[in-house]
C-alpha cells in the first residue's frame, strides 16, 4: 500500500533534478506519473521507463509549459494517457536564472515570467478545472524558492516570480473553496540537481553539491537533495497534508532562519 495508490500525477520539467526526484518518489508511493519536459531525449524517456519499472504507469509528455497553448497541449496529452489528473507539480525552470539588474532586459523578463508565473498559473487553472469536473479533489504544488523571501544580488526577476507563486497558491486555495483541492508552494534552499548521471539514473538523489561559500554555514551544515523536496511534495499531495492549503513550506536546511543569505 502506497500513500498515492491510484493517483495520477503530472510533474513539469521532470527530465532531471528535483522534478525527476519528485517523479520517482511519487511513483514509489503508487502514483501513475507523467513526466513533462521541453527536452525530449533518451534521458526524458528513461524517466518514464523508471516510473513504469515501479509497477505504475509512466509516460513522457514533451512540451514547453511557458505558454497557455503549451500547457494545454501537455495536460491534454497527460489526460489522454491517464484519463484524469489528481496531482499537478509545477516545477519547470530554465538554466541560468541569475541576471544583474541592468542586464535584465525585456527578453529575459518575459522568459522568466512566461514560464514561472504564466505557465504555472494556467497549468494550475487547467488542472483545477479538470479536478473540479472530476469531483474527486486533488493537489497543486508549485516550486518557489528561498528567493521568494529574501533579496539576493542579481536574482530580482527570479525572486519576483517565485514570490508571486506564494500569493498565487493562496489565491487558488481560496478560489477553489469546497472542491477538496489543496494548492501550495514548496520553497527549496540549495538543492543538488545533478542527477541523472550515466549509470546512476534509478535513484532519487545523487552526490550533493560541492561546498560553496555558505553551505557549511547553514544550520543543516550541508546542501539539500531532491528527496528532501520530493518528500515535502509527497506530504502535500497525500492524505498526510490535505489540511495544508494556501501555504508555502520552506525546505531549506534552515537557510532563511539563519539569514546567512543576507550576510
Ligand atoms: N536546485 C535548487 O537549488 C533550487 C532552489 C530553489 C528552487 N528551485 C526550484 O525547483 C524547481 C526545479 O529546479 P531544479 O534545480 O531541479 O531544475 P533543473 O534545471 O535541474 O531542471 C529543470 C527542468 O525543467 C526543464 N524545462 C526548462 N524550461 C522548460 C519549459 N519551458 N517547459 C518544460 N520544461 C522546461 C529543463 O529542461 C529541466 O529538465 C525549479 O522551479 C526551481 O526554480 C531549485
Amino acid at each position: 500500500m502506497g500513500l498515492l495508490d491510484g493517483k495520477k500525477a503530472l510533474i513539469t520539467g521532470a527530465r532531471k533534478g528535483i522534478g525527476r526526484g519528485i517523479a520517482l518518489t511519487l511513483a514509489n508511493e503508487g502514483a501513475d506519473v507523467g513526466i513533462n519536459d521541453i527536452v525530449d531525449d533518451e534521458v526524458s524517456q528513461r524517466g518514464a521507463e523508471l516510473v513504469s519499472n515501479r509497477g505504475v504507469k509512466g509516460t513522457f509528455h514533451a512540451g514547453d509549459v511557458s505558454s497557455v497553448a503549451g500547457v494545454n497541449s501537455v495536460i491534454d496529452s497527460f489526460i489522454t494517457e491517464h484519463g484524469r489528473i489528481d496531482i499537478l507539480v509545477n516545477n519547470a525552470i530554465f538554466p541560468d536564472q541569475s541576471r544583474s539588474l541592468f542586464e535584465t532586459d525585456e527578453v529575459f523578463w518575459d522568459r522568466m515570467m512566461n514560464l514561472s508565473l504564466k505557465g504555472y498559473f494556467f497549468g494550475s487553472q487547467r488542472a483545477a478545472k479538470e479536478m473540479v469536473a472530476q469531483g474527486t479533489g486533488g493537489s497543486i504544488v508549485c516550486l518557489a524558492s528561498v528567493h521568494a523571501y529574501v533579496a539576493i544580488e542579481n536574482w530580482t526577476a527570479y525572486g519576483t516570480a517565485k514570490a508571486g507563486l506564494r500569493r498565487m497558491m493562496k489565491g487558488f486555495a481560496i478560489d477553489l473553496k469546497g472542491h477538496n483541492i489543496n494548492a501550495n508552494c514548496i520553497a527549496p534552499g540549495a538543492i543538488s540537481n545533478r542527477l541523472p548521471e550515466g549509470d546512476h539514473d534509478d535513484v532519487v538523489d545523487g552526490a550533493p553539491h560541492d561546498p560553496t561559500r555558505f553551505l557549511d554555514r547553514l544550520p543543516a551544515a550541508k546542501g539539500g537533495l531532491p528527496s528532501d523536496i520530493a518528500n515535502a511534495v509527497l506530504y502535500l499531495t497525500s492524505e498526510l497534508g490535505q489540511y495544508v492549503n494556501g501555504e508555502t513550506i520552506l525546505v531549506d536546511g534552515g537557510m532563511i532562519a539563519s539569514k546567512i543569505m543576507q550576510d
